[in-house]
C-alpha cells in the first residue's frame, strides 16, 4: 500500500490554537496524499494532538494511549502518533512509557508530520521531534475550518508573561507575532470561501505586534475590518494587563469587532494574583472592566479562574467569588488548579486539598450560574443581532446562533438563514440560552454586495 493511501484521523485536546492546529495539519497532510478518517479504529494513522495546561488533559490522553497498545504490537501499516504541547513536554519520555508511539512532534514541528508519517510507513522506524526552531506557517486551505461560517486565525504564537503556573512558555515558546499583511490575506481568503466570523487566536493575543516594528492588534483589528464579506472578528484571548486603550477603542468603533472580551482574571486576591505573577492586583483588573465598559457600549467580559492555587486562604477565594460576582461575567471558565512541572508554582507545595479546590469549583460555577440566570433574565425583551450556524442541536426545527456578545440564540426560522446575521427578539431565556423570535435577516454586507451586482 503506498502512503497515499493512507487514512489519518487526528483528535484534539485542549484550546482553541490546539484545533486550528489539528485543522491545517489535515490541510496539510491532504495535500500530502493522505485522507482524513473521523474513526480512529477505522483509521491507518492515528494522531493525538495534545495539551499539558493541567495534569488532567494530559492524563486522558495517556489513558487513550494505553487502548491502542493491542492494535499498535498486532497490526504492521498502523501509525500511532503524539503531537502538540503534550508531546513538547514529554518528549522521549513518552516513548520510554510507550514504546509503541511511532511518532513524538512537538509544537514547532508540525509542519514536519507529513515527512515523518512517509519515513515511518516505508519502515525506517519512529520518530522523535521536539525542536523549538521558531515560527513556523501553514499554508492556509480555507475551507478546513471550525464551521462553514466561522473560521481560527492564529497571529501569534507562543507567551513570554511567564505566570507561575503555567507550562504554556515552555511548550509554546516565546511570543511570535505574523506580519500583519500575511494575516490580512489569509483573512480574505477565509471570507472569500464564505467564512462569516473571524477568530484572531494566540495565547496572549492582545501583545500582538511584538517584534512588527510598532504595529499592534488594533492594527491589525483595523484592516481586518477592512474585509469584504466578513460580517464579525472575535479574538482571544486577552491578558489584562496588555488591554490598552487604544485596543479598546478599536473594539468600540470598528463595526464588524464584536463588543466582546475573553480576558481571563484568574483570581480576586491580591496576594494569589501576585504569587502567580500575573502582573496586576484585582483593583487594576477592576479599571480595566471600566475602561472596556466605558470605552465600548454593551460589551461583554467572559474570564478564566482557578482555584485552589498554592496557599489559596478561604479570604482569598472569598475575593475571587465577589469579583466574579461583582462584574457579572457573560461566561466563566473555573479550572482546579494542578502543578506543572517545570514551573514556578510547582516549587511551592500545592496545599489546598483535593475536596476544598472541588468545593471552590462548584461555589465559583454555582455563582457564575446566578449570573448567568439574571442576566439572560434580564435580556428578555431586547433585541440582538444573531449570526446563524444552523439549525440547533437541541431542536432542529429551530436555528442556532450568537449574539456578537457569544451567548447561544435559538428561534425559528429557514434553514437559508445559515450564515446570516438575523435580527432577534429575546421573548425567553434559561442560563446558558436565550430564545427568540426573528424579526428579520438583516441586509449584511454580503447581500448588500449581491443587490449592487443585481442593480448593475
Ligand atoms: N492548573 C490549573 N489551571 C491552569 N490554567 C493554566 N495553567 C493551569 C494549571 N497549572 C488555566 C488558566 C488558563 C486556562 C487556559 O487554564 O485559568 O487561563
Ligand atoms: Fe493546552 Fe496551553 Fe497547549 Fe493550548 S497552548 S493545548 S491550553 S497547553
Amino acid at each position: 500500500m503506498d502512503d497515499t493511501s493512507k487514512t489519518v484521523c487526528i483528535l484534539t485536546f485542549g484550546c482553541q490554537m490546539n484545533k486550528l492546529d489539528s485543522q491545517l495539519l489535515r490541510g496539510e497532510l491532504a495535500r500530502a496524499g493522505f485522507a482524513p478518517e473521523d474513526d480512529p479504529d477505522r483509521a491507518d494513522v492515528v494522531l493525538y494532538n495534545t495539551c499539558s495546561v493541567r495534569q488532567h488533559a494530559e492524563d486522558r490522553v495517556l489513558s487513550r494511549l494505553g487502548a491502542h497498545r493491542r492494535r499498535a504490537m498486532r497490526e504492521d501499516g498502523f501509525v500511532l502518533g503524539v503531537i502538540g504541547c503534550m508531546a513538547q513536554r514529554l518528549g522521549e519520555g513518552l516513548r520510554r512509557k510507550f514504546e509503541f508511539v511511532d511518532l513524538v512532534c512537538g509544537t514547532e514541528a508540525l509542519l514536519r508530520v507529513p515527512g515523518y508519517l512517509r519515513q515511518i510507513i516505508a519502515g525506517h522506524g519512529p520518530v522523535v521531534d521536539v525542536r523549538q526552531d521558531g515560527p513556523f506557517h501553514f499554508d492556509r486551505t480555507p475551507s478546513v475550518r471550525v464551521s462553514p461560517h466561522r473560521a481560527y486565525t492564529s497571529v501569534m504564537r507562543g507567551c513570554d508573561r511567564f505566570c507561575a503556573y503555567c507550562i504554556v512558555p515552555y511548550v509554546r515558546g516565546r511570543e511570535v507575532s505574523r506580519p500583519l499583511e500575511e494575516v490580512v490575506e489569509e483573512v480574505r481568503l477565509l471570507a472569500a470561501d464564505g467564512a462569516r466570523e473571524v477568530i484572531l487566536l494566540g495565547q496572549n493575543v492582545n501583545s500582538y505586534g511584538k517584534g512588527l516594528g510598532g504595529v499592534t492588534l488594533a492594527d491589525l483589528l483595523a484592516r481586518v475590518n477592512e474585509v469584504d464579506g466578513l460580517a464579525r472578528i472575535r479574538f482571544l484571548t486577552s491578558h489584562p494587563k496588555d488591554m490598552s486603550d487604544a485596543i479598546l477603542d478599536a473594539v468600540g468603533g470598528l463595526d464588524k469587532v464584536c463588543e466582546y472580551l475573553h480576558v481571563p482574571a484568574q483570581s480576586g486576591s491580591d496576594a494569589v494574583l501576585r504569587r502567580m505573577k500575573r502582573g496586576y492586583a484585582a483593583a487594576e483588573y477592576r479599571d480595566m472592566v471600566d475602561r472596556a465598559r466605558d470605552r465600548i457600549p454593551g460589551v461583554e467580559l467572559a474570564s478564566d479562574f482557578m482555584v485552589g492555587f498554592p496557599g489559596e486562604t478561604d479570604a482569598d477565594f472569598q475575593d475571587t467569588l465577589d469579583l466574579l460576582r461583582e462584574v457579572r461575567f457573560q461566561q466563566s471558565f473555573v479550572f482546579k488548579y494542578s502543578a506543572r512541572p517545570g514551573t514556578k508554582a510547582a516549587e511551592f507545595p500545592d496545599d489546598v486539598p483535593k475536596d476544598v479546590k472541588m468545593e471552590r469549583n462548584r461555589l465559583l460555577l454555582k455563582a457564575q450560574e446566578e449570573v448567568d440566570s439574571g442576566r439572560r433574565a434580564a435580556m428578555v425583551g431586547q433585541e440582538v443581532e444573531v449570526l446563524v450556524d444552523g439549525p440547533s442541536k437541541a431542536d432542529a426545527a429551530k436555528l442556532s446562533g450568537r449574539t456578537r456578545q457569544n451567548d447561544i440564540a435559538v428561534f425559528r426560522g429557514p434553514d437559508e438563514l445559515a450564515g446570516r446575521l438575523c435580527r432577534v427578539r429575546i421573548v425567553d431565556s434559561t442560563p446558558l440560552t436565550l430564545f427568540g423570535e426573528l424579526l428579520r435577516a438583516r441586509a449584511d454586507h454580503r447581500d448588500a454586495e449581491n443587490t449592487e451586482r443585481r442593480q448593475l
